[in-house]
This record gives C-alpha cells, sequence and structure tokens, in this order.
C-alpha cells in the first residue's frame, strides 16, 4: 500500500523520546512535565465514589452541568470575566484535546496562524493538520521576552489565529499587563483569534497576578482560553481539561469535540466538580511549586549552571555554558547515559533549533527526587 503522510515532518515528541532514554538508563526523569507524587487520596476516592454511584455512561457531551458551573464561577472570581456554563464553557479531554478542537474548528486552507517560538508541540501539527500554516515568531533573548512589533509585522491579512502561553512551557516566563494590552492593540479591529493556553494558571510565582486573555475585554470576545484539570491536580493521566470562550466561538468550538470524543471522562467530571467547590485546592498550589523551585534551586546553588528562577509553570530553566560547549542535544543525551538524569534540551521548541545552552528541569517531583538530581547537577 502507498501511504501518503499527512505530517511528513513529524518526530518522536522530545518528551517521549527522553522519557524512553530515562527508562533505558534507569535516570531520574526531570525531563516530562508530570508529578512524581500523589495526586490527592480526597480526589480518588471522589472518582472511586463516582463510579460506584453509577456514573460510568457518557455525561453530556460538553461536560456535566457542575463542573461547568464551577468554572463560570472561578472565572468570575479570580479574572472577573463571566462565561455562561450553558454555551461558553466545554470540558474536554485534556487540554490538548481542547487546543485541537479550536485550531481544526477555526483555521482554513492556507490561513495563517502565529505561533511564539519555544512553544509546545502540538500548536503546528494541528495548524498543518487543518491545513494551515504556522508563522513563528521566536521569542527574544535568552529570557524569552516578546517583541510585539515582530508580532505585528507577522500579522497579514491571512492571519486567523495566534497562540500565547502563559505561563509559558518550556521557558517558565509570564506574560505582564502591559504585554497583554499591547496584544489587545494589536488585535483590535482585526478578525483574528486569540487561542491562550492557560494550562498553568495556578502555577504563578512571587506575587505575580496570572494576566488571563479573560481579564481583557478586548480579548475576552476573541479568545478561546484553555485549562487543564490533569496540570492543576497532579494527575496529568487522568486527561481532563476545557475551554471557555464567547458562544459563537464556542458553537464551532463544540461541533469538532463532538467528533473527536463527543465527551470526557465522566467520573473525573463528578470527582473535579466536588472538589473544586474548595477553591484552597488550587489557591495554594501557587505556594506550594513556589517552595518546590526554591528548594530546588537552592540545592543546585552550588552547581556550575545558572538560572534565573522560574515565574511559572513547573520547569526551570538551567544554563550550562559553564560546563561545556555541546550542543544542548547533545549534552542532555550525555546528561541522561552518563549521569543517569533526564531534561528536555530547549532547541528543539525554538526556530532553527536556536541553542541558547539551556535546559529544562521539570521540579514538579518529591524533594527526595529533588536531592537525588541535584547531587548529579552538583557533580558536573
Ligand atoms: C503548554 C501546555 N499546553 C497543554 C498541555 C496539555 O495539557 P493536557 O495534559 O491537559 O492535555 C501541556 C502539557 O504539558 C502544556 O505544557
Amino acid at each position: 500500500m502507498k501511504l501518503e503522510s499527512k505530517l511528513p515532518g513529524t518526530k518522536a515528541s522530545i518528551f517521549s523520546v527522553m522519557s524512553r532514554m530515562a527508562m533505558e538508563h534507569d535516570a531520574i526523569n526531570l525531563s516530562q512535565g508530570f508529578p512524581n507524587f500523589e495526586t490527592d487520596q480526597k480526589l480518588k476516592d471522589l472518582v472511586t465514589k463516582a463510579m460506584n454511584d453509577g456514573y460510568n455512561q457518557y455525561p453530556p457531551d460538553a461536560g456535566i452541568m457542575e463542573l461547568r458551573e464551577l468554572i463560570s464561577q472561578k472565572f468570575n472570581n479570580l479574572y472577573g470575566r463571566y462565561y455562561k456554563p450553558e454555551t461558553e464553557i466545554t470540558i474536554t479531554s485534556g487540554a490538548t484535546e481542547a487546543l485541537y478542537n479550536s485550531i481544526t474548528a477555526f483555521v482554513q486552507k492556507n490561513d495563517e496562524v502565529i505561533v511564539l517560538k519555544p512553544a509546545y508541540d502540538s500548536y503546528e501539527p494541528s495548524i498543518k493538520l487543518a491545513g494551515g500554516t504556522p508563522v513563528l515568531v521566536q521569542l527574544k533573548g535568552n529570557d524569552y521576552q516578546v517583541d510585539w512589533e515582530e508580532v505585528a509585522s507577522a500579522i497579514t491579512n491571512r492571519t486567523r489565529m495566534i497562540i500565547i502561553n502563559t505561563p509559558h512551557n518550556p521557558t517558565g516566563t509570564v506574560l505582564s499587563e502591559e504585554d497583554m494590552l499591547k496584544l489587545q492593540g494589536l488585535l483590535k479591529d482585526t478578525n483574528i483569534i486569540l487561542l491562550s493556553d492557560e494550562v498553568y494558571q495556578h502555577l504563578i510565582f512571587d506575587g505575580t497576578i496570572h494576566q488571563s486573555a479573560s481579564r481583557f475585554p478586548g480579548l475576552a470576545k476573541r479568545s478561546i482560553i484553555c485549562g487543564s484539570f490533569g496540570k492543576t491536580f497532579h494527575n496529568t493521566g487522568w486527561k481532563t481539561g476545557y475551554c471557555v470562550a464567547p458562544a459563537e466561538l464556542m458553537k464551532e468550538i463544540r461541533k469538532i469535540h463532538e467528533l473527536t470524543t463527543f465527551s470526557a471522562n465522566h467520573p473525573m467530571q463528578r470527582a473535579y466538580a466536588e472538589y473544586l467547590k474548595q477553591p484552597e485546592h488550587y489557591l495554594q498550589l501557587a505556594a506550594f511549586y513556589q517552595e518546590k523551585r526554591d528548594t530546588f534551586l537552592k540545592l543546585i546553588s552550588g552547581s556550575r549552571f545558572s538560572s534565573k528562577p522560574s515565574k511559572g509553570t513547573y520547569y526551570q530553566l538551567l544554563d550550562f555554558s559553564e560546563i561545556t560547549t555541546e550542543k544542548d542535544t547533545d549534552f542532555a543525551e550525555r546528561l541522561v547515559k552518563e549521569h543517569q538524569l533526564a531534561a528536555i534540551p530547549v532547541s528543539v521548541f525554538n526556530i532553527n533549533e536556536k541553542d541558547h545552552s539551556q535546559l529544562r528541569f521539570c521540579f514538579a517531583k518529591t524533594n527526595e527526587t529533588l536531592e537525588k538530581a541535584a547531587e548529579i547537577l552538583c557533580s558536573l
């Protein structure tokens, strides 16, 4: 049979490659973004209860109303924006599905989508599958600031969408209020949709306020905002997320959601709906992860790595230029093979694989794991 790939240039994701290597070399895995500690027992009990109570068949396609109502309240309380649970909120199989549905619903053949690099690796293939063209704009310097003038010059009459991600994977930077106002100004009087990936919304440090697109009226009316319960509540394997958007956008997204999964996992939705009733479950996360970040940075303070503390997410970039002039991909490979520690080389997410001699480490790990990893890093 002669098959023609729809994504011929797409290789195995760096996350699968590094996690596989970590297993092969029995290495500590600080590469892929997931915690190695357990999700709250209360949440597991709530899932079990939901199953025992008989919530084992398809839920409503857009998600159970109780959960949509709680998400609506959360946006209202945190960002001052009301989304109608009936028509403006949909529960999905992780944020990945929400992102895919949003791109598929709106990007047509020959449309352009602006993607800020480095970027999470699902965006570009999804754009290409929809027949669109990713227009890549590199974040500036090794602290990854947005050059809004460059973004402005990337906008053409074919631009259908721009994708942002704050707090940002893989760099741990966050967009400021000024950034968002500049973006709002740029998109005014255009037909461009903003796809705002906010899966790390609660993982933001040093008292910084999360600048959700929903806070800005000129952005909110054109924005689809994606969230992830897996990232928020330490259970990435449950693959449950959501998106919110004005009704006219959501109507189209739901058409794709019906085709991709129809509905997301029912017992998990019941459990999250109960758990979200207590806002401290998500409000305490910033302090929890800030402490992890600080523990990790303190543990490696005697090493030859240099860093700026991550401002959000559970990733920390470390600069290794004092240790070696190797390419980051080579150093990451050597680190896992010779020192049994897995991390992600940042160049794989940059335009032309630009290499700033930085590796990304996930600090969503037990203190014991962080200590073992730091011992290796300090020995280099
Ligand atoms: C920026 C970003 N967006 C989306 C996702 C996917 O989220 P989910 O696991 O809910 O599909 C991830 C996962 O690492 C991510 O880092």
